[in-house]
């Protein structure tokens, strides 16, 4: 099959997320391709904020500490530290972009949510901390006409040049493939809720970067390790909204149907303990027929000025926080695993970084600690700019640009019902609580729909990342962090290790160019 081919020495940057446009801000000259609108995807949409240590009583240390006890014992100290030490200049750099956080005379005003030892999580607009950072890093990215943008393209596969990853093949807004060949592509293409039928995960978040990499033979580490968040408002509305964890922080407390507190018997935290022990309490109540809400009733008139996204939403589902329970069930929220970089963002090909989620930096381990990974974002979105920037390797330009086969199988729609199997066979089975009979379901489930997922080109990458999910989470026979076992309950010191997939690249085919344009 003909395509467009497009050369071009800019980095790309794959999504436009606070991981995305962090990268593209720090590289300057650089395109930007993203499957939406600039700036959509799951950044947009935090609620909490973002954890920094800049109050009295706090430092990075003791922030750094924090991480990585909760990370189930696979959390790096080091990337911890370099992280947390970051992050007090990450604030005052959004803060130069125009990002306005909340403050009461003059100091930043902070909230606490679970697992974190101080108050330390930077908030703007109350729980809307998402959209308040996206707009000032889209309003920096607009002011900087060396960043070209392409809004609508979808990048379908990474382009190879010998063992180099040498450019990404996108289908623009027009329909059109293109071949965009560079010597540097940037994949910040956000997590993977999307493969759950319950998630807080917004449309654009199925997994691309990840089954793209799966696909061309990277390294991936912990697919297994999916943080499911404990309180979503249980609604038929997809994603579910979030019942921001700040809630919590503020003196929200948990109730069963019969207005009893059952966190304070599960764990000395009681609602502020680390997250997958809240979601896994929530879970067992409703999987034995009960019912769990949030009780933030204390705020009362408050509520609207403290939490003005999470009260539009729930007024939008006809409940009124200030007098009435919330009904809450976990959701998909997190992807600890992803695409294995080191500390500048690097993967295990030449040419390719990730960052953000998609990416695994060894910052969560099993287990995220809340409000980490915009900071995540912003901080390894500054280091893979630098270190592209002063890159300068040079392409093979003999060897032929290959694309896995596969690339041209897929057709430009997507099957709904298709998808929708998937999304509820991994809820059901390879959810909060797994075991080895529902594993076996659910990859038994991916097997037959095969036929169906591999034309669309999200279910498609739905598929490829839902199986690696299953065969990871089959073969960790334990318990840690995101990942339980009801049938491994316990935590087991041999598996005190990453779980690690090095899939041989897909079959893959030169491409054939037509139109050549160099940019
Ligand atoms: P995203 O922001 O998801 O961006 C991904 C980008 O990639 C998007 O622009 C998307 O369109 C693009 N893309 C994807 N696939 C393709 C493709 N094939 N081709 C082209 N473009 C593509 N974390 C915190 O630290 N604090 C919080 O308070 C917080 N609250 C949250 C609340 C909600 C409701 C959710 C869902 C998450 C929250 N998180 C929070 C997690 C955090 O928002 C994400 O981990 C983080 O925003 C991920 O950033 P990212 O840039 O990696 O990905
Ligand atoms: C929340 O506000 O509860 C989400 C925070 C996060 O996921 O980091």
């Amino acid at each position: 099959m003909n395509i467009i081919h497009l050369e071009t020495s800019r980095p790309v940057v794959v999504g436009s997320g606070i991981a995305g446009l962090t990268a593209a801000l720090g590289l300057g000259d650089c395109l930007v391709i993203t499957k939406s609108q600039l700036a959509e995807g799951s950044s947009r949409w935090a609620q909490g904020g973002i954890a920094a240590a800049v109050g009295d009583d706090d430092s990075p240390s003791l922030h750094a500490a924090d991480t990585v006890a909760v990370s189930g014992g696979l959390g790096d100290r080091l990337v911890a530290e370099l992280v947390t030490r970051s992050a007090p200049e990450r604030i005052e750099w959004l803060e130069s972009l125009g990002a306005r956080f909340d403050r009461s005379n003059g100091a930043l005003t902070l909230g606490r949510e679970a697992g974190h030892r101080r108050h330390r999580i930077v908030h703007a607009d109350g729980d809307g901390t998402g959209a308040e950072v996206m707009r000032a890093l889209r309003a920096a990215v607009t002011e900087r006409p060396e960043i070209e943008v392409w809004n609508h393209t979808l990048a379908l596969d990474l382009l190879r040049r010998g063992s180099r990853v040498a450019g990404v093949v996108v289908r623009t807004r027009d329909g059109r493939l293109t071949a965009i060949s560079s010597p540097t592509v940037v994949l910040a293409t956000g997590g993977i809720g999307r493969i759950f039928s319950r998630t807080t995960n917004p449309a654009e978040v199925t997994g691309d970067g990840l089954a793209m990499a799966i696909r061309t033979g990277l390294r991936i580490v912990d697919p297994e390790f999916v943080q499911f968040h404990p309180t979503a408002l249980d609604s038929p509305v997809d994603p579910m909204p979030l019942l921001t964890e700040a809630l919590r922080g503020a003196g929200a407390v948990l109730v069963d149907e019969s207005g009893r507190r059952f966190m304070v018997g599960e764990h000395p935290d009681a609602e502020l303990a680390p997250r997958d022990i809240v979601a896994r309490a929530n879970w067992h109540r409703r999987n034995q027929g009960g019912s769990v809400f949030l009780d933030a009733t204390h705020l009362g008139a408050t509520f609207p000025d403290r939490f003005p996204t999470v009260f539009a939403s729930a007024m939008e589902a006809g409940i009124d926080p200030r007098t009435d329970l919330l009904p809450v069930s976990p959701a998909a929220h997190y992807h600890m695993g992803g695409i294995a970089v080191d500390s500048n963002g690097r993967t295990s090909r030449p040419g390719l970084y990730a960052v953000g989620e998609t990416a695994a930096t060894r910052l969560h381990g099993a287990n995220r600690l809340a409000s980490n990974s915009l900071l995540e974002g912003l901080v390894f979105g500054a280091r893979v700019a630098a270190d592209a920037r002063d890159l300068h390797e040079s392409m093979d330009s003999g060897a032929p640009l290959v694309v896995p086969q596969s690339t041209f199988d897929v057709d430009s729609q997507d099957d709904a019902e298709t998808m929708t199997a998937l999304r509820t066979t991994m809820w059901n089975h390879v959810g909060v609580v797994r075991n080895a009979t529902g594993l076996d379901q659910a990859a038994a489930t991916l097997e037959c729909l095969a036929p169906r997922t591999g034309v669309g080109p999200i279910s498609r990458n739905l598929a490829t990342v839902a199986n690696a999910v299953v065969g990871a989470a089959k073969a960790r026979t334990e318990s840690r962090g995101g990942h339980f076992r009801s049938d491994y309950p316990s935590l087991d010191s041999t598996w005190h290790r990453h779980t690690e997939i090095m899939p041989g690249p897909e079959p893959t085919v030169v491409i054939g160019l037509a139109e050549r344009v160099v940019a």
